[in-house]
């Protein structure tokens, strides 16, 4: 069971926090490419607690800043973006992605104070079709994390962003539970890959888990037969980030960073990819449109409801949520659906922020089949007191190689050790193949 000194812990990320601080010492994904195009609008961000505001410059280049102005407090995000700067529509001060002053049109000509103040701005880098930005105070940032989907080439992968209304790791735990999937996304009318699925021929897996230098291995077991396991081996790596396996009708890689926009908010950004070689068209389109009007795990172009744009990712806020009953329907889950909820991100979503975006860990009862949940909470508590206390730093911040990792799901002979079997196709090399056959 966990204390509720541990749950504050985990699940608060403001600065000033330990585990805020923890996170900091990591480049964060944080927004599209795509987004954000020279000299247009602005966009509320919020990461960790901090109220801030992206643009891109007439450069193109991508900046991070303060939402609040430094002169009185005039929010950002009605800022003109005009002539590489962003200026306050309030006194008009301007200033550049770095923070620096360029213009304080109501001062006198002689003043020295543009030179003093400063905007809040935090570096910003953009690889493959994602912005990411550090918010730690190194002088100098590490270099960006080394993550497959990021490095894979554009037409190998499907990236969507979506914000939940819950603690980041309520959202993360959800996706190194494999113990759920068969349930809450099975249906009961016999119809649908899901069902056919072999995980689902075996509802109560063995879970073993192991500690890594990226976070935490947590593998599976089912058995097929006599002479047959299936193996499942999500993957968990610091600060934030989940893998998910492949399956024989779903080739695709993929996993979440689970962002923390505040205490109770989340940005998702889910990723699908497949190592080798291009995405199907058809895969693509499902995946950006939802199939036969249900969502995928990804959130599709109909899910989204745009917020006013004093809404942090306001144009990432989707119509299922706890306060739209997140479309549940309890007919289909009469005639098909076991959930009774329209579509695999929306099942997910819904069991993690349906009671409360930070639920109290104290009235848990955890089990056989939360073994990597515990492992994961486990870690993250001595790794972010490790830093708390002794200013210890995680493996992964400095060396960006420590990501290159797979999910993996093999069939092995029974008794086979799915870490020897495993640990080649658990290691990720950009443009082989998955070593295996799925
Ligand atoms: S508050 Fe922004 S210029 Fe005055
Ligand atoms: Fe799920």
């Amino acid at each position: 069971m966990m204390t509720a000194e541990d749950n504050e812990t985990l699940t608060r990320v403001g600065p000033g926090t330990a585990m805020g601080a923890w996170m900091r010492l990591f480049w964060i994904p944080f927004y599209p490419s795509g987004g954000l195009s020279p000299d247009s609008q602005p966009k509320r961000v919020k990461l960790l607690g901090e109220d801030l505001v992206a643009f891109r410059d007439s450069d193109g280049k991508p900046g991070l800043v303060a939402n609040a102005c430094p002169h009185r407090g005039a929010p950002l995000m009605f800022g003109r973006n005009e002539e590489c700067g962003i200026r306050c529509v309030y006194h008009g001060w301007k200033f550049d992605i770095s923070g620096k002053v360029m213009d304080m049109p109501a001062e006198p000509e002689q003043s020295r104070m543009r030179e003093r103040v400063r905007l809040k701005a935090y570096p910003c880098q953009e690889r493959n079709g994602v912005l990411w930005t550090y918010m730690g105070d190194a002088a100098e940032p590490p270099a960006l994390p080394e993550i497959e989907f990021n490095l894979v080439p554009a037409e190998n992968v499907h990236i969507s962003f979506r914000v939940q209304e819950c603690n980041w790791l309520q959202a993360l735990e959800g996706e190194i539970d494999s113990a759920h999937a068969p349930i809450l996304h099975g249906r009961i009318d016999g119809g649908g890959a899901i069902n056919q699925w072999v995980a689902g021929q075996d509802l109560r897996p063995k879970f073993e888990c192991k500690r890594r230098d990226f976070g935490v291995s947590i593998a599976s077991r089912r058995i097929v037969d006599a002479e047959t396991h299936y193996w499942r081996v999500n993957q968990y790596m610091a600060p934030f980030w989940t893998l998910v396996p492949p399956q024989s009708k779903f080739p695709e890689l993929s996993g979440h960073a689970w962002v923390p926009i505040d205490d109770e908010t989340t940005l998702c950004l889910m990723f699908s990819y497949t190592p080798a070689t291009p995405l199907y068209p058809k895969t693509r389109e499902v995946l950006a449109n939802g199939h036969r009007g249900r969502e995928t795990g990804h959130a599709s172009v109909n899910a989204f409801e745009p917020q006013p744009p004093t809404t942090p990712y306001g144009d990432f806020r989707t119509r299922f949520r706890p306060d739209t009953g997140y479309g549940f329907d309890y007919q289909s889950q009469q005639t098909s659906w076991f959930s009774g909820l329209p579509g695999l991100w929306i099942q997910d979503a819904a069991c993690q922020s349906g009671v409360a975006p930070i639920f109290d860990r104290t009235q848990e009862n955890l089990c056989a089949s939360d073994t990597g949940i515990v492992m994961t909470r486990r870690m993250l508590l001595e790794s972010v007191k490790a830093h708390r206390d002794g200013g210890a730093r995680p493996a992964g911040a400095d060396k960006p190689e420590t990501f290159m990792v797979r999910a993996i799901s093999m069939h092995l002979p029974a008794g086979a050790d799915w870490e020897t079997a495993g640990s080649g196709p658990m290691t990720a090399r950009v443009g082989a193949d998955f070593g295996y056959v799925l």
